[in-house]
């Protein structure tokens, strides 16, 4: 195509914001012969930041940019939206209560929904990325009622990305040879890098590695990767996780190839003992511009136990904007 798309992305003056907008600007989302417009929403704490990335995204003289603008009005900077990428959230800080820290997305994330909801285009879709990211999607998509929820959805390829790369690292592949890997559940500490179905080559994974390590060190290096980020260079994951966004959207907007599935953080349709309508992490092909939960996984007893503890931390969480009020039915 060549009619531009409109992209949005909140929280741009940030870290996964510098390195998200260049990629877009380069075409790396749909191609070269789609150009992009590009608007950078920010607080005001932000927006120098967001203008200085702008001055710069000029300066590359990309020339599938058609426009790029700043915005600190959500409004403004969905209108028409074809794309929406929000990563900024409200980070938690010292003293901070994990009630306050959902109350204070609440806030972010709630009228985001309902500006995409009255002002985006028909065929709007959204990732979350800003963290806690799994219920500011779920919060997100309470709020834009007159969406199909499955517009919603929150960035777990991150860590799917990161459980490829660990495993292929282990087993001394490129990653092109590991397939079948699936993340269940939330983005945190919680999450389940599940290789039962994983296959290195021809060779079922945990035929090729040592099983303990796949139900031990190797879900916890995955899990607490984010972690290990920090200590090494001092911030946090950025061009990693810009990166897989937009795997993500790439994936949905063009399909998933082949048979091969990724891991995505969807609205439940109840699949795999998951209580419809969280925003829970699942294997998923993209079909015709839709993500399809695959269907018939085997669920063996140490990947069941796995699962539900990371959807009882959804359900808290869930829960606990609730009781705030915060959640729309
Ligand atoms: P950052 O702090 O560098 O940037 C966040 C930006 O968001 C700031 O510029 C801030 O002013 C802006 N912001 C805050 N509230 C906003 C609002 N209401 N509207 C628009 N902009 C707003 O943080 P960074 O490193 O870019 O990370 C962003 C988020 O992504 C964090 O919540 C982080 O925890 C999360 N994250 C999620 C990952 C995932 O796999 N789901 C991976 C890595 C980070």
């Amino acid at each position: 195509s060549t009619q531009p798309v409109t992209i949005a992305v909140s929280g741009a003056g940030g870290n996964i914001g510098y390195a998200l907008l260049f990629r877009l600007a380069a075409g790396d989302l749909l191609g070269p012969d789609t150009p992009v417009r590009l608007r950078l929403l920010e607080i005001p704490a932000g927006e120098a930041a967001a203008a200085g990335t702008q001055l710069e995204l000029i300066d590359g003289a990309f020339p599938l940019l058609d426009q790029v603008s700043v915005h600190t009005d959500a409004t403004e900077a969905f209108t028409d939206a074809n794309i929406v990428f929000l990563v900024g959230a409200r980070p938690r800080t010292a003293g901070m209560e994990r009630a306050d820290l959902l109350e204070a997305n609440a806030g972010i994330f709630g009228p985001q929904g309902r500006a995409i909801n009255d002002h985006a285009a028909a065929d709007v879709r959204v990732i979350v990325v800003g963290n806690p990211a799994n219920t500011n999607a779920l919060i997100a998509q309470r709020n834009a009622p007159d969406l199909p929820a499955e517009r919603f959805t929150a960035l777990t390829r991150l860590d799917h990305n990161r459980a490829v790369g660990i495993l292929a690292a282990e087993a001394g592949v490129p990653v092109t040879e590991v397939t079948g890997i699936t993340v269940w559940g939330n983005h945190s500490p919680t999450q389940y890098p599940d290789l039962s179905q994983a296959s290195i080559g021809e060779v079922a994974a945990l035929a090729a590695v040592d099983v303990d390590w796949a139900r031990g060190a190797y879900i916890d290096r995955v899990a607490k990767r984010g972690a290990e980020i920090i200590a090494a260079r001092g911030s946090s994951s950025a061009a990693s996780a810009a990166s897989a966004a937009i795997d993500h959207m790439r994936d949905w907007v063009l399909g998933t190839p082949g048979d091969a599935w990724t891991s995505v953080a969807l609205v439940s349709d109840g699949s795999y003992g998951v209580p419809a309508g969280l925003v829970s992490s699942f294997p998923a092909q993209s079909i015709e511009g839709r993500w399809a939960i695959v269907p018939d996984i085997d669920i063996d007893e140490f990947s069941r136990a796995r699962i539900d503890a990371s959807v009882a931390e959804l359900i808290a969480e869930r829960d606990a904007v609730a009781a705030l009020g915060l959640l729309p039915d």
